[in-house]
């Protein structure tokens, strides 16, 4: 329970925000009444806001100067027909921005620590409106305030009034179910694979006493392809979807060392289920662009464990491809197997639907609603159809899969067409016998599974999540296996013989 302390952070700034949105909503519908005349108009209003990280909120902007000073998310007050002059700092090396919708204002983004932009607009109409930070899982962690506007618009103009009572309800865009987009820029030029190879496997750990392992991890932001013709902005460890597995025994020490690749936009964390302790790691792991933290753990208990990105908004880093497995064997290993896979789903949410070409962006809309566009085993839809991607077997061959859930949403119905598992270590358990004889097992999100089953006869295996629909938003992988046919075990395709009347 206590590796989730991290998200449970999350989720009291979450209660924060709802509170805020509770005392506030009501305000907005009487300001309108007050009739404040707008004797003051014309005078130019100004404020100043910073980003900060890390605080409580978890993310905010903070007042600079005058009576907001050190304020967090302060009201900023201004009477209509002001002009409005608002100033934002970047108060870390993080994206952000500050938007408000109703008056078409934007920053645009704010990378580098210290960068200034100044807007300015007026204050043409009444009522409270929400200026936020647009990047995606910012808004929802804390960085919102209200911009107060007072007076009454002139008369024969109370339209602008009707909508401004509609439009500044918090959570317009969360509640709202979104519709497609259906232009995209071009795909990106520099975009590179980001496909796992599923038999990337570290080698088994034997049967060695424990050790100290230091582990280095880098998270990296990259234009990968998602599709042929289409692409998509990555977030990864080390460049590829799953993160690299971890080998390691029971009872080793490991020192995690989580590096943000300089250029990042993102601060990343990391938190494994193989740790106990707060946040799996993740309340060491909080880092910068071009930064380095590190936190030791002992792998206390064997089992396949997920780890992955937990980082507001964890979903988004975590459906952009911020996750792996961990593997802690027990005392004295695995039995040995003839071949290990490598294979993670995961569930992708872009705003232009499945299939078009193209660079997608991301929608927080959709992954809110938990509507995916794509469904993919190790990153990429239907990466493990080409090679060097397929799995490949030899007939009379026992294989293991290590089959983990990214997610962030989806629970997969785990299932390989033409096979059964002779084997499953139902949720991963390594200490539990395993189950015998299964067709389909579930995955749950942030859940693992062993799987082992010999191959008897040659042909083309496939891979799926048996929620079958997902197969064609990308969802399916080949196992190839090679050898003597066995008749004996299945056979056809002839013609029926003719019995000749
Ligand atoms: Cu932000
Ligand atoms: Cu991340």
């Amino acid at each position: 329970m206590s590796r989730y302390f991290g998200l449970r952070v999350v989720s009291a700034a979450f209660i924060g925000l709802a509170a805020l949105a509770l005392v506030m909503l009501p305000v907005g519908g009487q300001l309108t009444l007050q009739g404040v005349a707008a004797q003051e108009s014309g005078s130019v209003v100004e404020y100043t806001l910073r980003t900060q990280i890390g605080g409580d909120p978890v993310m905010a902007f903070v007042g600079v100067g005058g009576a907001i000073d050190g304020v967090v998310n302060p009201e900023l007050t201004a009477n209509v027909g002001d002009t409005v002059r608002l100033t934002v700092i970047n108060g870390d090396p993080v994206l952000h921005n500050l938007v408000i919708d109703e008056f078409n204002v934007s920053t645009g983004d704010l990378v580098t620590d210290e960068q200034t932009v100044t807007v300015e607009f007026v204050a043409s109409q009444p009522g409270n409106f929400f200026y936020y930070c647009s990047i995606p899982g910012h808004r929802q962690v804390g960085m919102q305030g209200v911009l107060r506007i007072i007076g009454t618009v002139a008369v024969g103009d109370e339209s602008a009034l009707q909508e401004s009572q509609t439009d500044s309800g918090y959570g317009s865009s969360a509640g709202a179910r979104t519709t497609d987009t259906m232009t995209a820029a071009p795909a990106a030029e520099d975009a590179v694979s980001i496909i796992r190879n599923p038999a990337d496997v570290p080698p088994p750990v034997g049967d060695r006493g424990p050790e100290t392992i230091r582990v280095d991890l880098t998270a990296v932001e990259l234009n990968g392809i998602l599709a042929d013709g289409t692409t998509y902005r990555y977030m990864t460890f080390d460049g590829e979807v799953p993160g690299p597995m971890l080998r390691i025994r029971v009872g080793d020490s490991v020192e995690l060392h989580l590096h943000n690749a300089p250029g990042n936009q993102l601060p990343h964390s990391i938190d494994l289920h193989a740790v106990t302790g707060p946040g799996g790691g993740a309340v060491y792991t909080q880092t910068l662009s071009g930064s380095e933290t590190l936190f030791s753990f002992q792998a206390l208990q064997p089992g396949l464990y997920v780890y992955h990105c937990a980082t507001p908004s964890i979903a988004h880093h975590i459906s952009s491809g911020m996750y792996g497995l961990i593997l802690v064997e027990p005392i004295g290993g695995l039995p040995p197997v003839d071949r290990e896979f490598y294979v993670m789903q995961g569930e992708m949410y872009t705003a232009q639907p499945f299939g078009m070409q193209g660079h997608l962006d991301f929608s927080h809309e959709k992954m809110l609603d938990e509507d995916p566009e794509y469904f993919v085993f190790n990153g990429a839809a239907n990466a493990l159809t080409v090679d060097p991607y397929i799995l490949h077997a030899q007939v009379g061959e026992t294989v293991r899969i290590y089959f983990g859930v990214g997610g962030p949403n989806a629970i997969s119905s785990f299932h390989v067409i033409g096979e059964i598992f002779d084997r499953v270590y139902n949720l991963a358990s390594l200490t539990s016998p395993p189950m015998t004889n299964v067709q389909t097992t579930l995955v749950p999100p942030g859940g693992a599974t062993m799987v082992e089953f010999k191959v008897d006869v040659p042909g083309r295996y496939l891979l799926v999540d048996h929620a079958l629909s997902r197969t064609e938003r990308g969802l399916v992988g080949y196992l190839e296996v090679e050898g003597a046919e066995n008749p004996a075990i299945f056979s056809g395709g002839g013609l029926p013989e003719q019995s000749g009347h």
